[in-house]
């Protein structure tokens, strides 16, 4: 979603801006624009483009300042557009802003009855007037923007210039990422760190309801009420290689290739321990997870994918009840609470707005047993969960999430053993095999991802389709699920998962030449009936591409291709299947030309309902 980018330096900070932005860029937008005060004037220049169209209007125009801000938008309220880019002016202010405005549209029309003439769509141009009438009654710039967002409703991190006072910048947040980067000579701001690496590694993570400061020489922190608060400050672990693309095309393909290393990083906490405990999941953990009776899952897109799996291991291993359910939904639906279930979040961002919801609304609810699996540690979910398991997948930076996926069922299946041994359904040798599975397990994803020239050759052949079909049962219906939300966010490719069983209950019916039917095939006990509703789809003329592995013996023939995965892997299969489908779509993806790290219309991050 929406990126923001703040600096005032002794030196030009223009550059700073436009590469900050460029690392934002992976969070998804569809416009960029900047402000700057240079020689006592605001000056902005905004493009309907790519940051890099930015970049080329900036230096046409010879912009170079000490103090800016800057902004990729991903648009809610308004047509992408220039009119619409941020930043928005009222006068000599400009305000750049992520995340939703709830009660806009009563600032606005209570601006409007004023005087103040909106020029554009945005909810963002009412922040804007908004500061600009607290500058009017007399507030200084800092106690200005204080002073608004006392009176917004919703999410918003947000940066502020003046040209009245170019010797500051002023930056807020609430419900929205914003982080400040302490410099040498110079202050900043960012909505993820990824974008001050260029300038500092020394962060520190604004809590909702700060407001900032940013002067040259340092900056000052305070609540909504103006009173001070001090945050620390972090040295950030995260190293520029991390968000290079390296020797990649596509940063998809990358991360896809990191998942060993990022699944060897996750596992690393049982890497020489001959057991799990519970501590894996913090400090509170033997104390939240006594008598746990249930696991409730919420989450959104790939990672309730990862819930899906979850709940097979669960149930099975653990003896667990697990329900899974997508954020959004919970959120608003009447449901039963029970103080002994553990709500377990799963987010790779840690910041999508409808998981932190759904997790409030749980906490709320009376639900205090929360555990938050995320990427990323100091994350808004990570902080309101009691519990935490980090997965160190590194950063991911492609739209289409991979490397977080597989990761995400690594801690889930560290879950499910844990949650079964406190259980004692975890007899000594299993919980050994187990753990030795998990071990090797980047060695298996590595074996796994030498098919890519094979994957590559079958992704040629359907690019051209309209529309394509996933099959899976058990664990790996939510595998084919994964699969078919992969191949229609960067192919556009119309796909649609069903478990096999549901074949010949109505999807049956799409089925004929053109409709290519993607199975996912483990040797495992649903192997035998998963064959006879893949003959259900041959006996219609479809065409069928099935993952199988070692032991599944299904044979080619006409209309059925094969591609065997090198070994079966009992519990853990889910996240061996995975891998070929996450590369069957970034192949049809390259072949149809699509903008495969940034596809149309999507975001990284879902900061906003
Ligand atoms: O950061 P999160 O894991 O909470 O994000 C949830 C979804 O927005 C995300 O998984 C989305 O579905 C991916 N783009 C899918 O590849």
């Amino acid at each position: 979603m929406c990126g923001i980018v703040t600096a005032i330096s002794t030196s030009d900070i223009v550059p700073v801006l436009l590469e900050g932005l460029r690392k934002l860029e992976y969070r998804g937008y569809d416009s960029a624009g900047l402000a700057v005060v240079a020689d006592g004037r605001l000056r902005r220049v905004r493009s309907a483009g790519r940051v890099a169209d930015l970049a080329a209007l900036a230096a046409r125009e010879g912009a170079s300042a000490r103090v800016g801000i800057a902004h990729t938008r991903w648009a809610t309220h308004g047509v992408p557009s220039e009119r619409n880019a941020h930043p928005h002016v009222s006068g000599g202010l400009a305000v750049v802003h992520n995340g939703i405005i709830e009660n806009f549209e009563a600032i606005k029309s209570a601006l409007e009855n004023r005087g103040y003439v909106f020029e554009s769509d945005t909810d963002t141009e009412a922040i804007a007037h908004l500061i600009h009438s607290k500058l009017a009654a007399g507030a200084d710039l800092f106690d200005a923007v204080r002073q608004a967002t006392v009176e917004l409703t919703g999410a918003y991190a947000i940066g502020v210039l003046s040209e009245a006072d170019p010797a500051r910048a002023v930056v807020a947040r609430s419900g929205a990422p914003l982080l400040l980067g302490v410099g040498e000579g110079g202050m900043y701001a960012a909505s993820d760190t990824a974008a001050l690496l260029q300038v500092t590694r020394n962060v520190v993570y604004l809590e909702d309801g700060d407001v900032a400061e940013l002067c040259v020489g340092g900056y000052r922190i305070v609540r909504a009420d103006g009173s001070p608060v001090e945050r620390p400050v972090h040295l950030s672990s995260l190293s520029a290689d991390a968000v290079e693309l390296g020797q990649f095309r596509h940063y998809m393909q990358k991360e896809i290739f990191e998942q060993p290393q990022a699944l060897a990083q996750t596992l690393e906490i049982i890497a020489g321990g001959g057991s799990v405990t519970p501590q894996l999941f913090g400090a509170r953990a033997p104390e939240v997870l006594d008598g746990v009776r249930r696991v409730l899952v919420l989450a959104c897109g790939t990672s309730y994918h990862a819930g899906l799996v979850a709940r097979y291991w669960l149930e099975s291993v653990a003896k667990l009840p697990c329900t899974v359910e997508i954020a959004s939904e919970y959120r608003y639906r009447d449901s039963v609470p029970d103080p002994d279930t553990l709500v377990v979040v799963i987010s790779q961002s840690g910041e999508t707005a409808d998981t932190l919801a759904a997790l409030k609304h749980a906490l709320a609810q009376g639900m205090q047993r929360t555990l938050a699996i995320c990427n990323v540690p100091e994350s808004a979910i990570v902080r309101e969960a009691s519990l935490r398991f980090i997965t160190r997948a590194g950063p991911e930076i492609g739209v289409a999430s991979t490397k977080a996926f597989t990761t995400q069922l690594a801690a889930l299946a560290l879950l499910t053993l844990t949650l079964a041994k406190l259980g004692g359904r975890l007899p000594a040798e299993d919980e050994a095999h187990h753990l030795q599975n998990l071990r090797h397990l980047p060695v298996a994803v590595q074996k796994v991802l030498e098919l890519e020239p094979a994957i590559e050759r079958w992704a040629q052949r359907f690019a051209g389709k309209q529309h394509a079909l996933f099959l899976g049962r058990g664990s790996h219906w939510p595998i084919a699920m994964e699969g078919a939300l992969k191949l229609k966010e960067i192919s556009y490719i119309h796909a649609e998962a069903y478990a096999a069983g549901e074949l010949k209950h109505g999807p049956l019916a799409l089925v004929d030449k053109n409709m290519p039917v993607i199975a996912v095939a483990p040797a495992n006990r649903l192997l035998e009936k998963l064959k006879s509703n893949l003959q259900e789809v041959r006996a219609r003329g479809g065409e069928l591409y099935v993952f199988a592995d070692a032991g599944s013996e299904i044979a080619e023939s006409e209309g059925v291709h094969i591609l065997q995965l090198p070994e079966h892997y009992g519990m853990l299969s889910p996240v061996l299947h995975v891998v070929p489908l996450q590369l069957l779509s970034y192949h049809a993806a390259l072949v149809k030309g699509t903008d495969v790290d940034k596809p149309r219309n999507l975001a990284k991050s879902v900061t906003v309902e």
